[in-house]
Order: C-alpha cells, then sequence, then structure tokens
C-alpha cells in the first residue's frame, strides 16, 4: 500500500473542477487518507517546490500555487504513486494523454491544474508538509478487494 500527495493547484479551483478532479482519483479505486482546503504561504509553497529552487520558472510556480486556496489531499492503494501520475498525465498538457486530467482539461505548462508526488521519498516528505499524523486516516473500505487481489 502506497500513499501520495495530491494538489487540486489554483486554476483547478477556479475552473471549478475540484469535484471532477477529486472523483477521477475516487474513481480510479484510490482511498481518500486526508483532504483539506488551504491557502498555501510562500514558505510552504518554496518547501513543496525546493527540487525547483533556482530554476527559471521557479518564482512563477511559487506565485502560482499560491495565488488562490488549494486543495490538498492524501490518497493511497497500491502503487497509488504511480497510478496517481498516469491518472493526472504529463507535466506539459500538450503531451499528455488524453483521458489524464492535464490531456482532458489542460492546456499550458504553467497552469496544469493537479500535482502528484513523483515518488516515495517525495510523497513521504510532501505529506509531511501539507498534513500532521492526526489528520491522517487509516479506514477499512469493503470494496478494497474489488480494486486489488
Ligand atoms: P507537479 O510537481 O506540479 O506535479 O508537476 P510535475 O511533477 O509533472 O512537474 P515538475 O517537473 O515537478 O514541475 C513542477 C511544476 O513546475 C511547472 N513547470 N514549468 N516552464 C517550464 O518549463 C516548467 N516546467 C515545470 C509546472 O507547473 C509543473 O507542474
Ligand atoms: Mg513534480
Amino acid at each position: 500500500m502506497e500513499r501520495t500527495l495530491i494538489l487540486v493547484k489554483p486554476d483547478g479551483v477556479q475552473r471549478g473542477l475540484v469535484g471532477e478532479i477529486i472523483a477521477r482519483f475516487e474513481r480510479r479505486g484510490l482511498q481518500i487518507a486526508a483532504l483539506k482546503f488551504l491557502s498555501v504561504s510562500n514558505a510552504l509553497a518554496e518547501q513543496h517546490y525546493q527540487e525547483h529552487a533556482g530554476k527559471p520558472f521557479f518564482r512563477s510556480l511559487v506565485d502560482y500555487i499560491t495565488s488562490c486556496p488549494i486543495v490538498a489531499m492524501v490518497v493511497e492503494g497500491p502503487k497509488a504513486i504511480d497510478v496517481c501520475r498516469a491518472a493526472i498525465g504529463a507535466t506539459d498538457p500538450l503531451a499528455a494523454t488524453p483521458g489524464s486530467i492535464r490531456g482532458d482539461y489542460g492546456a499550458t505548462i504553467g497552469r496544469n491544474l493537479v500535482h502528484g508526488s513523483d515518488g516515495p521519498q517525495a510523497a513521504a516528505r510532501e505529506i509531511e508538509l501539507f498534513f500532521s499524523p492526526s489528520e491522517l486516516h487509516q479506514y477499512d473500505r469493503s470494496l478494497t478487494r474489488w480494486i486489488a487481489e
């Protein structure tokens, strides 16, 4: 079982796609472990995107993610990180497969609607940035055995 951090970025909120985006992950069989609506501070944005510090797009990335409240969620399931990355699609929506979130709703790399952790280390670090342990919920769903063997 794996957990990953998903963010519905400001453009997803502004465009009224919160429900649609959350539904994509639910329908894919992922289980919600945590969910909140929050404004991202400059400090949190810089920590979250620390791997991109110094790149030409870093400042606009921080401005973008802090520009309006976002939805943060933790979802879990077998291979949740890769399942979510596949559901989200390529970073540049132009290259994202139709049927993925970015492939269906995105048009430009700087407004690509959703974030998903890119590996186990990133997931652990990012989940801790956005959620305290008491905000993460473990519970049994009766349909889990119908999603994974
Ligand atoms: P994310 O972290 O948001 O899930 O996206 P990602 O893994 O698919 O892409 P990543 O390489 O981590 O880049 C983070 C975000 O920075 C913006 N970006 N702009 N102008 C550019 O060349 C460029 N490259 C990346 C995107 O908004 C991307 O989601
Ligand atoms: Mg990334």
